[in-house]
Parts: structure tokens; C-alpha cells; sequence
């Protein structure tokens, strides 16, 4: 059985105060609701509050932390930059390679996405790996192709040992941060597809092992459909996690 996450990608949001309240709040709202095991929750909060909120987080086994980037080198003379090493000697679980604003704004490829996830499997972590086309690439039609060679390029170097540790989530660009989701229909569609790419190069027990989430403009109101379909485990949620009520009610829509 394939693991359902929701996960709070906060990108360059929250100060110090409002990153522990909000952690806090998560907390309390999973012990109040009773969210069934079978449901992970990460939070990705700017890196600097990583160590502050695994305290908050101490002893909740239904919540993790997830890094929203890592360097490709284990150290070393690189100023500004977190390695998975780094990351795992403060006991981070997860990490997010290859949001489309670290492939936009920070012109990471295939190939240095690729080496990151390696770097970070090697240190142990879990890693959820983004994909997504833009909006000119499914309106030609090619968004499925597009988005089974992203996986191609940056995972499927990887032994079938390591896809483990992967977790996929698929976010189209143009639903991101704009308030247009991909319809149940879309979600479905490259979700399944995706499946089955993974399964050719890994195998039906991999694919079927592995969660894939959704992303882009995911929120309480249209969070039910699209985790009904049956190949969306769960979403990668940006601005809906920053309130922790919505996040939740994210949480509680499987
Ligand atoms: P959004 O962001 O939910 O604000 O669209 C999702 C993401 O970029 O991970």
C-alpha cells in the first residue's frame, strides 16, 4: 500500500513567529482530528526553521520535515548552499528536488536535478521529485511525453532499490500559485500515465509502491475530487499550507 502525503511547501514564506505558530497549530489540529495513520503530513518551511520546528514536531510520528532544496556536492567551498549531508545530521527525513521556480529562477536541469537526488539518497533522505509542464507545452499536446522525460532524466539512472525513497509530484506550471487546477480528469490522466512510465523502466511493484501527488492551486475546496482519483496519493500544496485550518481540511480530503 502506497503512503498518502499531503505536504506544505511554504517556499520564501513565514517569519520566525509565524513558522512556529503555524507548525504548532498543525500539530494540535492532527491530534485533534484524529487524521488515520495511513495519511503523512511534511511540512517545507525555509531552511533556517528546519532545527526550530523538528522541536515543535518532537515526538509526532505523523508529521515530517522535507528541505525545499539541496546542493548536489556532499561539502565544500560553496557559500549559501545546504547539503544532504547537512540536512540529515539534523535528522531530516525528506527533501524536494526540482520545483519548477528552482528549474525557472535558478536554471536547474535534468542533469543537476539528477545529481541532487543522488547526493540525497546516498545521505538517506527521502526525496519528492517535481515535474510539470508550462502551458505551451500541454496546449501543443505534449505534456505527457514532456513530463515521463523529466522523470526519465532525473531518476531513471537510479537502481530499483533507491525508487524506494522517491515520491513523485506532479505540478502543471500553469496551475501554480494562479488559482487554475487541473481538472480530476487531468490530474488522472498524467498521474496514471506516470505510473505506468515507472513501471517499464521498475517494474508493476515499484510503480504501484510509489505515492504521487498533486500540485497547483490545491485546496480545501477541490482537494476531495482530485485525491479521489485513483492514481493521486496526495498533494504538494503551496499556498494553502500557510493556514493551518486549510491545510488539515486538505488532509482530512481522502
Ligand atoms: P500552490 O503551489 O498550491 O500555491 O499552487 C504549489 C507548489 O508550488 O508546490
Amino acid at each position: 500500500m502506497r503512503l498518502k502525503i499531503v505536504a506544505g511547501n511554504w517556499k520564501m514564506n513565514m517569519l520566525k513567529e509565524g513558522g512556529e505558530n503555524l507548525a504548532s497549530e498543525i500539530v494540535k489540529l492532527v491530534s485533534e482530528h484524529k487524521l488515520d495513520n495511513s495519511i503523512k503530513l511534511i511540512l517545507s518551511p525555509p531552511a533556517i526553521h528546519l532545527a526550530n520546528l523538528s522541536s515543535i514536531l518532537d515526538g509526532q510520528t505523523q508529521v515530517s520535515l522535507a528541505a525545499q532544496n539541496v546542493h548536489q556536492e556532499l561539502k565544500g567551498a560553496f557559500t549559501g548552499e545546504i547539503s544532504a549531508s547537512i540536512l540529515a545530521s539534523f535528522g531530516l527525513e525528506y527533501v524536494i528536488i526540482g520545483h519548477s521556480e528552482r528549474r525557472q529562477y535558478f536554471s536547474e536541469s535534468d542533469q543537476l536535478l539528477a545529481q541532487k537526488v543522488k547526493a540525497a539518497l546516498e545521505q538517506n533522505l527521502q526525496v519528492i521529485f517535481c515535474c510539470g509542464e508550462g502551458l505551451e507545452v500541454r496546449q501543443a499536446g505534449n505534456h505527457l511525453a514532456y513530463v515521463s522525460k523529466q522523470l526519465t532524466n532525473g531518476l531513471f539512472d537510479l537502481p530499483k532499490e533507491s525508487f524506494e525513497k522517491i515520491t513523485i509530484a506532479y505540478e502543471p506550471i500553469w496551475a501554480i500559485g494562479t488559482g487554475e487546477t487541473a481538472s480530476p480528469e487531468q490530474a488522472q490522466e498524467m498521474h496514471a500515465h506516470l505510473r505506468k512510465h515507472i513501471a517499464a523502466k521498475y517494474g508493476n511493484d515499484i510503480a504501484e509502491n510509489t505515492s504521487i501527488l498533486y500540485g497547483g492551486s490545491c485546496k480545501p475546496s477541490n482537494a476531495k475530487e482530485l485525491f479521489a482519483c485513483a492514481d493521486v496519493d496526495g498533494g504538494l500544496i503551496g499556498g494553502a499550507s500557510l493556514k493551518a485550518k486549510d491545510f488539515i481540511a486538505i488532509a482530512q480530503s481522502f
